[in-house]
């Protein structure tokens, strides 16, 4: 802790106290006012948390100003060109990039866990064939907890790293099978000779009548996609799985928390959003009536895919999207696809207006994910679930860091009260 202070005086009491200033490697100072309500018998308030720092964390650093995002130290432009998707869920996971030797036992661990016990494929035939594949990963990614009793002991290492492993190596098999319960198609088991995008891609796509090959365009725009969406420091899905893990309770309920909070519309949601809004423009001639809609503020509809509450520049994903889209669609021969080139011209026309240079809302990850995910036959409903697949690195490397710091403690936030005060009970007959 440093010995820089801030004071803090109520002008009405003319009191004062001095709080402590906590710094970072990198990154704003933060107040400590952990003491202010037993010094001072008041709270602070920050709606959404706009300007509070909940913890302290080694894993991912963002400067929304200068759209700086890096994980552990390394930029994620350097990740999205170098690494892999399994070799960014080991540096999330363990705070260094791997050996060779410990990438390829990383890797065969996680292969070795991408089955799911039996039992678990038959949930899904009780879901409705037209489930939402969110509802059914948030269901049986919490079940996950009835099935592997022998990992649960979260003060024990070893069990918070096998719960870890078990989690990133079994997403894309619920997944998968969330898409062929949709699809009324047998569900396809994990293949170990393929890599973690490339066994995803075949458990979505191959059915037991014929082989199925693998495209490495689509593989490498995956493990690009994954890199991009593996950890974004203390977003509502992130900061969901830290308060529910706070408690203690066991990692699988914490990660289908943090599923069922990444699937809104305003968090993870919104690339399926994106995807129904652009759908809905349909055409380049339609965009100024709908950013006319996104800035009436009587009117509910936001421009999905755009703003972020850390980001006031380019998210420095959303450049890299698009980018890779262009390159994708080229390589699967979709190169005119009219969505992407209406989300091209919608980006250009957004961005040459005052409102949202006024307010500093730039296209953010979620804006062109879609457009690779649908040229790569992923449904509209399963681009939310692609993001659950990707953020179950940071979600479980957030859950390990707080569990296995000794003093963290339970979340457990504070209110303004604006009810009734006291009032004495009414008997019905004098309502
Ligand atoms: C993700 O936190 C993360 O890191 C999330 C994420 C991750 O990797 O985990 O990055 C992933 O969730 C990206 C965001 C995806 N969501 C969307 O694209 C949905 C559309 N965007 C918005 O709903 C909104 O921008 C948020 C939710 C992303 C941010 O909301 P904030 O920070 O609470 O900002 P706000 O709603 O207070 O907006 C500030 C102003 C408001 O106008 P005023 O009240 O000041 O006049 O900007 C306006 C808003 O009305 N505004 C928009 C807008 N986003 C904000 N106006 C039109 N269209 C939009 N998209």
């Amino acid at each position: 802790m440093s010995d820089k202070k801030a004071l803090l005086t109520n002008q009405a009491t003319g009191k004062s106290v001095e709080l402590p200033i906590r710094s970072g490697s990198v990154g704003p100072d933060a107040v400590d006012i952990s003491a202010l309500y037993k010094q001072t018998g008041m709270f602070t308030f920050d709606s959404g948390f706009v300007s509070t720092a909940s913890c302290e964390s080694s894993i991912t650093y963002i400067d929304g100003n200068e759209g700086i995002l890096r994980y552990r130290g390394y930029p994620i432009e350097q990740l999205a060109e170098n690494s892999s998707f399994l070799e960014v869920a080991y540096l999330l996971l363990y705070g260094e990039l791997p050996t060779a030797v410990q990438m390829a036992t990383f890797d065969q661990n996680i292969t070795r866990h991408t089955m799911i016990n039996e039992a678990l494929l038959r949930f899904f035939e009780g879901f409705h064939y037209d489930a939402h594949p969110m509802a059914m990963m948030v269901g049986v990614t919490g079940s996950l907890a009835a099935f592997y009793h022998d990992s649960l002991d979260i003060h024990d290492p070893r069990h918070r790293e096998i719960s870890a492993h078990r989690m990133i190596a079994k997403m894309p098999t619920i997944a998968a099978a969330c898409y062929k319960h949709n699809m009324g198609e047998p569900i396809m088991y994990p293949r170990n000779d393929l890599g973690y995008c490339g066994n995803f891609m075949q458990m979505m796509f191959a059915t037991p009548c014929e082989p199925y090959q693998v495209s490495p365009v689509a593989e490498k725009a995956l493990n690009l996609l994954f890199i991009l969406h593996a950890d974004h420091e203390h977003n509502a899905s992130t900061s969901t799985v830290r308060l529910a893990g706070s408690s203690g309770a066991n990692p699988f309920a914490c990660v289908a928390a943090g599923i069922a909070s990444l699937w809104g519309p305003a968090h993870g949601g919104a690339n399926e959003a994106v995807l129904d809004m652009l759908e809905e423009i349909g055409d380049v001639s339609n965009i100024d009536k709908y950013i006319a809609k996104a800035k009436d503020k009587k009117d509910p509809f936001r421009l999905m895919g755009f703003g972020h509450r850390v980001y006031k520049n380019m998210d420095p994903r959303a450049t890299i999207i698009r980018q890779t889209a262009h390159e994708v669609l080229d390589e699967l021969a979709d190169s005119n696809n009219p969505l992407f080139e209406l989300a091209l011209r919608l980006e250009e026309i957004a961005l040459q207006d005052e409102y949202f240079v006024e307010k500093k809302l730039y296209p953010n990850v979620d804006f062109y994910s879609g457009i690779i995910y649908r040229a790569l036959g992923i449904p509209r409903t399963m681009f939310t679930v692609m993001f659950a697949i990707a953020r179950t690195a940071g979600w479980v490397s957030h859950w390990m860091e707080m569990i296995s710091d000794p003093a963290h403690r339970i979340g457990r936030p504070r209110q303004i009260y604006s009810g009734n005060a006291l009032r004495d009970y009414v008997p019905v007959d004098r309502r």
